[in-house]
């Protein structure tokens, strides 16, 4: 079996390797797929041995697969962690990290923009377990440190949020654990993956992802991902995946995963590039009142806070911008819902981080079950619009969105 030595590896090279032993039978190079639900024992004894956990194999497929364990060995290196937990969402993730590490009576400061179903989950779920939620800003920290309670076991945020791309400082915030030891940040790390941001480097305990986006890229899969010690990552497997969630990921999507995987180094760069054109195109055009993309020097705080703690200079795929209202005597929605009708290379839909672009309404599609006061809050108005910038040449958006103008 060949043994590739990663220490002091590159990005690119731990990306493709990392995680990955080659099939010691066949000398496979693409992690085989393990399609089995169970797993079986030479002995009644051995089995015994191994679910009283004196002898480690694998028993059962909600609690462990090697092709899904090699997703999670290669993410757990790819973000500086010791270990990773995969699931078979984005929601999946969340819901399993904060039931793995929650219980009644605790409380969670969280942010106040967040993707829509997380946003139910900290305003209403997690309210009707018994377990408190106070949402700030969290590119706030004093307003973050004032709403700590004695109970607080969790400040949880998007590292940029979906979708006004607000940038959360991963590093001061993990500075109030000098204060506060018993309390972990929960990163949703799934719009600035690695290479862009490793929030465990920089102070945070956990990190989650929606591994249907930029980590699997190509728009054929759902999964998600736990990242983070070990320990929190096996209470997480057992309390919340393995017996609560039952939230475990297919060895198929984890085979599809890892080959996506393979170019996220090529694509990540690729994506903050298109993206950061795309903003400063945007930025120029008459029938917009903001850009929100920490990539532009106009977005203040958020770039500089970007430029500190993302690596290379690199922000994220994703550009939300307003439409300006009363431009040519109409409202912005209305000429919102006009520009992105007559778009022809991005696809309307939910959904980023794949190769060809997606645009949407996020106050009527991916927002639409926050509350309208929740939505005002989060600064989701009914002219914003977010775009998942793909791969595609960049001049050839540029031609549609200029096409797309004419009809306002
Ligand atoms: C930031 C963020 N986190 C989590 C999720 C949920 O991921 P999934 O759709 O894989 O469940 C999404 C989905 O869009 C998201 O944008």
């Amino acid at each position: 079996m060949s043994k590739i030595d990663l220490k002091g590896a590159g990005f690119a090279t731990t990306a493709i390797h990392a995680g990955h032993s080659r099939d010691p039978e066949y000398g496979a190079l693409a992690t085989p797929i393990f399609q089995t639900s169970t797993y079986c024992f030479d002995t009644v004894e051995e089995g015994g041995d191994v679910f009283a956990g004196k002898t480690s194999k694998y028993t059962y497929a909600r609690t462990g697969n090697p092709t899904v364990r090699t997703f999670e060995k290669k993410i757990a290196t790819l973000e500086c962690a010791e270990d990773a937990i995969a699931t078979g969402s984005g929601m999946g993730a969340i819901s399993s990290a904060l039931i793995g590490l929650l219980k009644t009576g605790d409380h969670v400061v969280t942010a106040d923009t967040l993707y829509g179903c997380t946003d139910v989950v900290m305003r209403e779920i997690l309210p009707s377990f018994g377990i408190e939620t106070t949402m700030v800003d969290t590119s706030n920290i004093e307003k973050i440190e004032a709403a700590i309670k004695p109970n607080t076991k969790i400040i949880y945020f998007e590292a940029a949020a979906n979708p006004t791309m607000r940038v959360t400082d991963v590093a001061a915030i993990a500075e109030l654990k000098k204060k506060h030891a018993d309390i972990k940040i929960v990163v949703d790390n799934t719009f600035t993956p690695p290479p862009i941001l490793c929030p465990i480097q920089l102070g945070a305990d956990v990190v989650v992802h929606s591994v249907t986006k930029y980590l699997n890229g190509h728009g054929d899969v759902i999964g998600g991902v736990v990242v983070g010690t070990t320990e929190d990552v096996a209470k997480i497997r057992s309390r919340a995946v393995g017996k609560m969630t039952g939230s475990h990921q297919s060895p198929f999507n984890a085979y599809l995963i890892i080959r996506g995987m393979k170019t996220l180094d090529l694509r990540v760069r690729k994506h903050c590039a298109n993206a950061q054109e795309m903003a400063e195109f945007l930025e120029k055009q008459p029938y917009v009142s903001a850009v929100y993309y920490p990539g532009l020097k106009s977005n203040g705080k958020n770039h500089e806070v970007a430029m500190k703690q993302f690596k290379d200079g690199l922000c994220t795929g994703m550009v939300s911008f307003e439409f300006k209202e009363g431009y040519n005597g109409k409202g912005a929605f209305e000429n919102a819902k006009k520009f992105v009708n007559s778009l022809t290379l991005p696809g309307i839909g939910v959904s980023l981080g794949d190769p060809d672009s997606l645009i949407q309404h996020p106050a009527s599609m991916t927002h639409a079950n926050v509350t309208p006061e929740g939505r005002k809050e989060a600064g989701v108005t009914d002219g914003l619009i977010r775009f998942s910038v793909g791969l595609e040449d960049v001049e050839d958006l540029i031609k549609d969105f200029e096409n797309a103008a004419k009809a306002l």
